[in-house]
């Protein structure tokens, strides 16, 4: 069965009190809305509609970007959630199959959740919703079940009765149905409620009125947090984080202090890397295997090969490339540069858009001086290459394989494999002139 997908970010999200439409804010350094697409695509949908107010060119340009001009469907004005749906179904008039409505603004729901929906649908329900047991059912809407399992209607909190209320079992918005019965069945919702809207879950008391069958599916509450303000905004975060962390210890990697370590949504790490406490991965980082992330680094758009070593106090930015075995030690910062195998930079140095061979050694101190102020030069080092401490390499410039340039030098020019390289004032040495020194500014100072 071929499936689609209907991601409602019509709402107006005015508690999150930003110029950005909250569908854009970002969990784990991903939009939420780009959550819920991520989400459709890993369970087959074929066809991705999402729900937007005519008012924001931000998201409108977003997901036209992500997904397509044509998969904006345009809900105006806002009058609920079975109203915003209906608003896709111009969008899918020639698409026949399963239809799963998600939200854009809860961005941590498993896969696995929605694919068991699917398969109560193949199991002939005419009506799968998500379910989860709630801490605090608070303003969600109830789940009404009878004993045999069937889902008998699902009733918002405002129009719940006092015995309705004490049930916890909650709706999470995530529902599923086949295209043609959703529709039907949302022409048929109505607005005689608290809120005076179209209630998407109203479909289930019509469907069971039909007396077609309505299941749940059931799910952590932790998978269906909505986000609705800047506090659920850092909930979700932090839900994200824990779950990426335990993930990642499950699959082989070492943590010291894991509540200090903040993942992207897409980062990559191998087995058997440890990583020390408080470090910061950006957005597409991979590190392979055996490799060391030490203590307060920060990485992004980086690359770190198989044992490398990195910090503590490192910085990877975007285009790092940092070798096998390869060491970037503290204070150091990394952009647009490949780090050979074994290469060394420990301390304290900035290199940016270079090439460094194997096994080549990077003084503390060390600037490769990119930028004129206008545009930016490489810096080449070749392999094997001994750059002294506290020299400036100004770009472009090419430093051959096995020289060495001393420490303290300005390089403004190549320099060939094998040579010995000094850009410095030369040192001169005076006998016996500080003594000299002592003796005249001492008269000097007593005649005054
Ligand atoms: C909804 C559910 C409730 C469920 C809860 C889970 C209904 C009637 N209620 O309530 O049972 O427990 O979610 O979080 O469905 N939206 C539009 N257009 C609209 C209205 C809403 O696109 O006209 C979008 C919002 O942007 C949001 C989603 O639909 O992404 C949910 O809307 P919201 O108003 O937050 O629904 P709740 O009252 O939380
Ligand atoms: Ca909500």
């Amino acid at each position: 069965m071929e499936r689609a997908a209907i991601i409602l970010a019509a709402g107006q999200g005015t508690r999150m009190k930003s110029g950005l439409p909250k569908v854009l804010h970002k969990v784990g350094g991903r939009a939420m809305l780009d959550w819920s697409i991520d989400l459709a695509r890993r369970v087959g949908c074929s066809r991705i509609v999402t729900v937007v107010s005519p008012g924001s060119s931000a998201l409108h340009d977003h997901v036209g970007n992500e997904v397509g001009p044509d998969c904006i469907a345009i809900q105006d004005p806002p009058l609920g959630t079975a109203h915003a749906v209906r608003a896709a179904e111009e969008s899918l008039t020639d698409f026949n199959g399963d239809v799963i409505v998600l939200y854009g603004d809860t961005p941590l729901i498993p896969a696995s959740a929605v694919e068991a929906l699917f398969a109560k649908l193949d199991e002939g329900a005419a009506v799968g919703v998500l379910g989860f047991r709630a801490q605090e059912p608070g303003a969600y809407g109830r789940l009404v079940t009878s004993a045999d399992g069937q889902l008998e209607a699902i009733v918002e909190a405002k129009d719940a009765s006092s015995e309705q209320l004490k049930i916890n079992f909650c709706n999470s918005g995530v529902m599923g149905a086949r295209s043609d019965r959703l529709f039907r069945l949302l022409s048929q919702v109505g607005n005689d409620n608290q809120k005076g809207e179209y209630y998407l879950t109203d479909i289930v008391g019509i469907a069971r009125a039909e007396n077609t069958d309505c299941r749940s599916v059931t799910c952590e509450e932790q998978d269906v947090l909505g986000v609705n303000s800047r506090v659920e905004l850092a909930e979700a975060e932090r839900a994200f984080q824990q779950r990426r962390r335990e993930e990642l210890m499950r699959s082989g990697v070492t943590m010291t202090a894991p509540e200090t370590v903040f993942f992207s949504h897409d980062t990559i790490i191998g087995p058997d890397v440890i990583i020390e406490p408080h470090v910061v991965f950006g957005p597409d980082v991979r590190v392979d295997t055996g490799a060391t992330v030490r203590a307060f680094s920060h990485l992004e758009g980086a690359h770190v090969e198989e044992g490398a070593e990195i910090g503590p106090y490192a910085r990877l930015r975007p285009g790092a490339s940092i070798g096998q075995g390869a060491k970037i030690g503290n204070f150091v910062e990394v952009k647009k540069t490949r780090v050979g195998e074994g290469a060394k930079a420990n301390h304290l140095a900035y290199l940016g858009d270079g090439e460094v061979g194997a096994n080549a050694n990077i003084g503390a101190g060390t600037i490769f001086c990119n930028y004129d102020g206008y545009l930016k030069y490489k810096t080449k080092i070749g392999d094997n290459a001994f750059i002294g401490s506290n020299s400036a390499l100004v770009a472009p410039v090419s430093i051959g394989e096995g020289a060495i340039v001393g420490s303290g030098s300005v390089i403004v020019e190549d320099v060939s494999a094998d040579a010995l390289a000094l850009g410095r004032g030369r040192q001169v040495e005076k006998a016996g002139w500080a003594t000299d020194f002592r003796v005249r500014k001492a008269a000097e100072k007593k005649a005054r």
